[in-house]
């Protein structure tokens, strides 16, 4: 299972088989993090770095304790202290990293495809930290870990998102692995943060959020990212609360055992309001805890692929 991949770039390309096994292997990485001693020996010799061209919490933190756990050397690049300032291209800091001898480059980056780029042109393995508005491939799995965890199965279950699709990496990684995994998945937001065609991909758009939540098992938010509402792509930011914000009053709609889930960072009283974020169908913490388990996993599945001791030509 997944031997022939370098990289993961996104789930688009994985089959639900690889999807449900990189599940199973953070499954065993999470009774490893329960553990007093979390420190384990599968990643003793690898190196890895993380180079992000955007701000980051919990991704970029969880990457790097996972390493650490499994006991990799790990570091951090980001964009704003390095030599991207005096203008160093993306492939030509990737080389750079690669004759380091790293063995996993994780990268965010602003650009959809950026790590796609960078795949081709090192042969270290390249894991996809959010690109874009295309794939956030990690946080896609975390979100289906937590959700396995709780519901038993995924297949057969409803899940909606919420908000701003049209520019959401997380919605997207979510789209191609929930509806492999088996998920009915529905969205609503503004028709403007909607992307047109998405109804042929399977998905059913909603023009109301009470709709799209009529008996769930799932609610995910999203965040609001503010820049597009100075864009015009949506009125003002209280209008936004009141069509599609999630309360208690909203959230009765779906099931009563439904799970709530966001990616953070969350806009508190924006896209959510802050009963709902710290109510008891919130499972925004153990997404949290969930994502490191998810990257242990990653790590270990893709620490073997790539090459980075040999020089790349
Ligand atoms: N969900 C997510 O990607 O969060 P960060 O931006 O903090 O990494």
């Amino acid at each position: 299972m997944l031997r022939n991949r370098k990289d993961l770039l996104g789930l688009k390309d994985l089959s639900e088989e690889e999807i449900k096994y990189i599940l199973n292997t953070a499954e065993t990485m999470k009774y490893i993090l329960a553990q007093k001693n979390k420190k384990t020996p599968h990643l003793q010799g690898k190196s890895i770095i993380t180079l992000f061209y955007e701000n980051s919490t919990r991704t970029r933190l969880s990457f790097e304790l996972a390493a650490k756990y499994m006991s990799a050397s790990a570091a951090n690049i980001s964009a704003s202290a390095s030599s991207v300032q005096k203008g160093e291209t993306l492939i030509d800091t990737g080389r750079t990293i690669n004759m380091m001898g790293t063995d996993i480059i994780i990268i965010r980056h602003p650009m959809s495809g950026a790590p796609h780029l960078l795949a081709r042109n090192v042969k270290a393995s390249v894991i996809n930290a959010g690109d874009g508005m295309n794939e956030h491939p990690t946080q896609a799995l975390l979100d289906m870990m937590t959700i396995k965890e709780k519901k038993g199965e995924i297949r057969g279950l409803k899940v909606a998102i919420i908000g701003d699709i049209a520019h959401s990496r997380v919605a997207r990684s979510n789209i191609w692995g929930l509806t492999k995994l088996g998920a009915e998945v529905c969205v609503a937001g503004p028709t403007t943060l909607i992307p047109p065609e998405l109804e042929k991909t399977g998905v059913k758009v909603f023009n109301s959020v009470q709709e799209a939540l009529l008996d769930a098992d799932v609610v995910m938010g999203l965040r609001i990212q503010l820049e597009r509402q100075k864009r015009g792509l949506f009125p003002t930011i209280r209008e936004y609360t009141r069509f599609f914000g999630i309360d208690n009053k909203r959230l009765m709609f779906a099931k009563e055992d439904a799970l709530l889930l966001h990616p953070g960072p969350v806009n508190r009283g924006v896209e959510l309001s802050s009963d709902v974020i710290d109510g008891d169908k919130s499972l925004i913490d153990e997404q949290v805890a969930n994502g490191v388990a998810v990257r242990m996993a990653i790590l270990y599945l893709f620490a073997r692929k790539g090459g980075s001791n040999e020089n790349f030509n």
